[in-house]
């Protein structure tokens, strides 16, 4: 059945004027994908008219909306009075109740008799003949004990309720099981990705007094080892109140322990009765932190609670991936993001899913390692990022042609938009034209899915991230805060508040005060930029502020500034983001320096000082030394300009307040 309801010609293929990423191009699109009947009769939202009625019920009786999901979707110990405390920009929600996210995504379906049901399919990287070497299925009773025993390692290191530990893993098993360890007992789990520094590690320990850190001795990557003890432990040396550290044996190398400080998940874990149950807790317990970088160069500990969080991640999950009970469900993404912890822990567990979980990356041992996990596992739903889509053209069809894809029947999106050359390709060559695509647009901050297409019901368009999920209120407003008509876009905002909304900056109620709520009062600011389409549909237009996005991932331009300037040979830095047709941005560095020579060597030096200060993902593609930045009178650096030349666009706008136009020149030189 041929999906497309409109041109689908050459002719209106999107284009970029000047090669300079997807705005342009989803501003042109105007194609219209159409689910299948086949696919709409089976879906669990498969009318118009029930999305019309979910969404006005959760805008215009939010409260009794919210009570109904939660009583149903939840598991209440005690259950709550008041649905929704809302005194702006701070919002509690199912006030009074207790309830668990480990005994909602575990426990329950135990208690259910579901607990045969397979939770987790796991594979590592290490390959023989075809076969991953270690392999682990684990059913939702396997899952229950395995979680009790970490709560029960984790007790016996003097971790409790409040207490923060921080995660720094590979993706095995055990990650979701320390994370559901942590929910089992009230500790709060930080979960750190496992390619930051040891500098980054130990700011993020030290912001928020983490009390226990729990690593492996390394991961499987492309085929490498990546020694992660040995960067906890120069991580460890600078962060004070790590009282201990939980060391799980994945690759077996020899790492050094220190005695007193370091234990083994098997001597501390593995031995353990497995039988401590869920605790009730306040339905506002903090469940988690993760950091995320913001428009300065300090991360900011993105703060979520129990009950509403785990409520969006689930309900979220049910809808967009229209979950069935015989589904094998492929998140691609890492645990070290909310991308991890939303939609491949707390929503699909708590949803009862069969989940696929795998170390390493796309391309090893060989460019179809997806296209293999698919076919051998049969996965149902693959979600996965723009990125990755656009690697896969890069490496060509024929990894792709290898493999029966035909268990597929849904396809999902994150991180970034998706541009319509890299969502037609996946439209074809993944999903057979017969998956629907869901471009899911949300945040760390949003807890879940906030925008996506309902995949039974929703007519796609490719760049588009369609509409608002139930009880989440768009707006789009101006500078000053006033509602902008659809054409134009401007800054995207969320009106009302939602169960799954971030409820702080760890330890810095003013920054979260300031970035979020103090732009348009009362309503939450995205960061980012967007527009409405007459046909009720968005189009996220990037960000407003000094962030930028490689790869999917988060990055502040002043985060890799301030790495840049802790070298001693570097006097300034600008760092701005430039089109890259593989990771969406790519970071350019513009350097002023003392009067060492701008050798070749010298740039590699920066380079990898960077990925020592914040990690690999941070490492900066180009590095252009010059003799002055561009800056304003006020002294504010061009970025605009150096975003131009960065880009190898000509320069555009107005530069006649430029303190010093020899330096664009001197800049431009380079090119
Ligand atoms: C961007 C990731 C366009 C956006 C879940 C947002 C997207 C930031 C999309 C959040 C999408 C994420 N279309 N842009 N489908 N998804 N973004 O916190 O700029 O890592 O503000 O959360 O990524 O990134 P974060």
């Amino acid at each position: 059945m041929p999906t497309a309801s409109s041109s689908d010609s050459s002719s209106n293929q999107p284009a970029s004027a000047d090669g300079s990423g997807s705005i342009d191009h989803v501003l042109v699109e105007d194609r219209l994908f159409h689910p299948t009947a086949e696919f709409t009769s089976k879906a669990v939202i498969s009318t118009e008219e029930q999305y019309q009625q979910l969404a006005t019920a959760a805008r215009d009786n939010p409260d009794e909306f919210w009570r109904a999901e939660a009583e149903e979707h939840l598991h209440w110990f005690e259950p709550f009075q008041t649905v929704c405390d809302w005194q702006p920009p701070h919002a509690k929600w199912f006030v009074g109740g207790k309830t668990n996210a480990s005994y909602n995504c575990v426990d329950a379906h135990v208690a259910a008799g579901r607990g045969d049901r397979t939770a987790i399919i796991w594979e590592g990287e290490p390959m023989e003949n075809g076969q991953p070497v270690d392999q682990r299925t684990l059913t939702y009773a396997e899952l229950q004990t395995e979680v009790a025993k970490c709560a029960e390692g984790l007790t016996q290191l003097g971790i409790g309720q409040g207490d923060v530990v921080s995660l720094y893993m590979p993706m095995t098993p055990e990650l979701a099981i320390a994370m559901l360890a942590c929910a089992r007992i009230g500790a709060i789990h930080s979960v750190i990705f496992a390619g930051f520094s040891a500098a980054s590690i130990a700011e993020r320990n030290n912001d928020a007094s983490a009390k226990l850190m729990i690593t492996s001795d390394g991961l499987y990557r492309r085929g490498k080892i990546l020694p992660l003890k040995e960067t906890v432990n120069e991580a460890l040396a600078n962060s004070p109140t790590v009282e201990h550290c939980l060391v799980l044996r994945r690759t077996g190398e020899d790492v050094p322990m220190m005695e007193g400080r370091d234990v083994w998940w098997h001597d501390v874990v593995d031995s353990q009765p497995g039988e401590m149950a869920a605790k009730p807790l306040d339905s506002e317990t903090p469940l988690f932190i993760l950091y995320t970088s913001g428009s300065t160069g300090k991360p900011k500990g993105i703060l979520h609670t129990t009950a509403g969080y785990n409520l969006w991640a689930k309900r979220t999950f049910q809808w967009v991936f229209d979950h069935r009970e015989e589904d094998v469900y492929w998140c691609t993404a890492d645990c070290g993001w909310i991308t991890g912890h939303s939609y491949i822990v707390y929503g699909p567990l708590s949803a009862g899913a069969t989940c696929l979980m795998y170390e390493g990356a796309p391309n090893f041992p060989a460019e179809d390692r997806f296209w293999d996990i698919v076919e051998r596992h049969k996965v149902n739903i693959l979600y996965t990022a723009p990125t990755a889509v656009r690697a896969f053209i890069k490496w060509g069809d024929q990894h792709v042609d290898k493999h029966d894809l035909s268990s597929l029947r849904l396809l999902g999106s994150v991180g970034e938009g998706i541009n319509p050359e890299a969502w037609m390709w996946y439209h074809k060559k993944i999903g057979g034209e017969r998956c629907p695509i869901v471009d899911t647009w949300w945040q760390t901050e949003t807890g879940g899915i906030m925008m996506s297409p309902l995949p039974g019901i929703t007519p796609t368009k490719p760049g588009s991230c369609t509409r608002p999920l139930p009880g989440v209120v768009p707006t789009v407003v101006d500078e000053v805060g006033n509602p902008v008509d659809s054409e134009h876009g401007g800054k995207l905002c969320i009106a009302q508040p939602w169960p799954g909304m971030l409820r702080g900056i760890y330890g810095d109620e003013e920054r979260f005060v300031q970035q979020y709520w103090s732009d348009v009062p009362g309503k939450y600011l995205t960061g980012d930029n967007a527009r409405c389409d007459t046909d009720g549909y968005y189009w996220i237009m990037g960000r407003i502020d000094d962030v930028i996005n490689v790869s999917g991932h988060r990055l502040s331009t002043i985060e890799v500034e301030s790495a840049l300037v802790s070298h001693p040979d570097v006097c300034e830095a600008a760092v701005v983001g430039r089109p890259d047709d593989c990771k969406g941005q790519a970071i350019a560095a513009f350097v002023t320096t003392n009067d060492r020579e701008h050798s070749e060597e010298f740039r590699k030096e920066l380079r990898l000082h960077v990925r020592k200060e914040i990690g690999a993902l941070a490492q900066p593609d180009d590095v252009r030394f010059t003799a002055a930045l561009p800056k304003t009178r006020s002294g504010k650096i061009m970025r605009r300009l150096l975003r131009d030349v960065a880009a190898g666009r000509e320069l555009k706008g107005d530069t006649s307040t430029l303190e010093d136009l020899s330096a664009l020149a001197k800049l431009r030189e380079e090119d």
